[in-house]
């Protein structure tokens, strides 16, 4: 899969560790930084990975801050993205299932890399089920159409 990554300094070390951990796996990883755990801006980098999903650059994004919160709020603004803030594995097997999530954003302060590898391995391996869930999200359309 191809899998686009980013972060800000307070999820840069966990975002470091799931980059060698995707890749390993054998994903195409496409990591918009940053390169350092210096202070940033974590909407530049939601944004970032949020436009390849929603270009399909990338199957999925994966987004790593303190909480996972700025930056999920910040890729759901981009047009065809529905990013989840996940904090345990059941819930990114939700997101993924009911919700047909394309961005992971995780919380690199609160949660552990361990847990966070099983969230991401979850969140990659889960189908959509469709049915109901699709007639619910199709009422996204409008919404990303108009703004309203
Ligand atoms: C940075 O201090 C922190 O605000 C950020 O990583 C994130 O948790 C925001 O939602």
């Amino acid at each position: 899969m191809k899998i686009s990554i980013g972060s800000d300094h307070a999820g840069f070390e966990q975002k470091q560790q799931l980059v060698e951990y995707l890749t390993g796996l054998g994903h195409e990883v496409i990591d918009h930084g940053p390169d350092s755990d210096e202070r940033v801006d974590y909407p530049d980098y939601a944004v970032k990975v949020a436009m390849d999903v929603s270009f399909k650059r990338a199957d999925y994004g994966v987004l790593v801050c303190g909480t996972g919160i700025g930056m999920c709020i910040f890729a759901n603004k981009i047009v065809r993205v529905r990013a989840a803030n996940v904090t345990i594995p059941e819930f990114a097997e939700l997101a993924r299932a009911h919700n047909d999530a394309n961005v992971v954003c995780l919380s690199g302060r609160f949660i552990d890399i361990d847990t966070n590898k099983k969230i991401v391995d979850v969140f990659l391996s889960t189908e959509f089920e469709g049915g109901r869930h699709a007639q619910r999200l199709a009422k996204l359309l409008p919404l990303e159409r108009t703004g309203a």
